[in-house]
């Protein structure tokens, strides 16, 4: 084979190597240039023709050449693969700079809160706007908090109203989840006495947990909002008139609030107070066990035990509490039939709100 020769075809392969767009041009051209019948291949078979010298010298060259272009098609395959692959970072790059317009939030799908925080927040501002303060206590409580300061020493029967979660901590039945927020007037009590810093005027939502099976009026894992008042001359009519203000603020002056006698061991007197069911307006249907008005929660004067239990002087202090349920305020706003709706995440609900 004459050098001009070997020089074409050397020349023609790197041209065609070196300009392979993608990958699988590449190998076709890998192929051409070095494969079994590619002009390289057909020049090696004929150094047989040559003599023994020349053949040496043209066997060497070949060999130079080969090398050569296989190097050449290895450097181009690593470019094509990192072009590629650049290429696909660039398709799945995420723009986080991306700016939502305001002009169009349901169409951007924007999310909301959901309407049992919504409603916390509404009784929140409508107890801040009576003179209450907000207070939070822990979901996990001793055994004292949840009924012993409560006036329920063990085995007090009264136990029974609620259906507790005990956590299995060592000591059996000594630490529950809180069936209630009444706890969190004891904590706040002893802070209060702590501190020097009676009266106090506080409300205090939160979790609870109840080993309920759920209903339409009930779940297992729910919200309460919890007040206390703890001053010198309060009197029931002061809670009565507390009730009243909130529910007429809250739920507006066609629903109407009643005190039914009760028993808690916590207060006394104590009392249920109801609204007019929202639902069916009082007629009576599957919502409120055909009533016509569904419990929001209880309430009562302080007992002067749970004073004595946390050292407060029930000669000099008087007080009342109420406790209520947030998500059947959310229920009896919203008219929602069934409470469990507000815990299955089904976004056509969620929506409504
Ligand atoms: N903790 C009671 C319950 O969950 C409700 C309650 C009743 C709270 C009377 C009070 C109260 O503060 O005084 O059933």
């Amino acid at each position: 084979m004459t050098t001009p020769d070997l020089a074409a075809i050397r020349q023609e392969a790197v041209d065609a190597l070196g300009s392979a767009p993608t990958g699988a041009e590449l190998r076709a051209a890998a192929s051409a240039a070095l494969g079994k019948r590619s002009p390289l291949a057909e020049a090696h078979r004929q150094l047989g023709s040559l003599d023994p010298d020349a053949r040496k010298e043209a066997g060497r060259r070949l060999a130079e050449v080969r090398a050569e272009l296989e190097a050449l098609a290895e450097r181009r395959g690593q470019e094509l693969a990192a072009a590629e692959r650049a290429a696909e970072l660039d398709a799945d790059r995420l723009d986080l700079t991306e700016v939502i317009p305001d002009a169009v939030p349901d169409r951007m799908g924007r999310g909301h809160h959901h309407p049992v925080s919504v409603t916390r927040r509404a009784l929140e501002d409508t107890f801040v706007a009576m003179g209450f303060v907000v207070a939070e206590g822990p979901e996990i409580e001793t055994d004292w908090y949840n009924f012993g300061a409560l006036n329920m020493p063990p085995a007090h029967p009264a136990r029974g109203m609620w259906d507790t979660f005990y956590l299995d901590l060592g000591e059996p039945e000594s630490t529950v989840l809180r069936t209630h927020t009444s706890p969190v007037q004891i904590h706040l009590m002893e802070q209060a006495l702590a501190t020097g810093s009676l009266p106090i005027h506080a409300v205090m939502p939160g979790r609870c947990y109840r080993r309920d099976t759920p209903d339409a009026r009930h779940l297992a894992v729910f919200h309460q909002i919890e007040g206390l008042v703890v001053d010198r001359s309060v009197t029931f009519a002061d809670l009565a008139g507390t009730i009243e203000t909130f529910t007429t603020a809250y739920f507006g002056s066609d629903i109407h609030a009643r005190l039914r006698p009760a028993y808690f061991p916590f207060t006394e007197p104590s009392a249920e107070f109801e609204i007019t069911c929202t639902l069916c307006r009082g007629a009576g249907c599957r919502t409120c066990s055909q009533t016509g008005w569904i419990e929001l929660g209880g309430c009562g004067m302080v007992d002067p035990a749970v004073f004595d239990a946390v050292g407060i002087d029930s000669e000099e202090w008087q007080g009342f509490a109420f406790g209520f349920g947030i998500d059947r305020c959310v229920q009896m706003r919203h008219q929602i039939a069934d409470m469990r709706l507000l815990t299955e995440n089904d976004i056509r609900f969620a929506r409504q709100f």
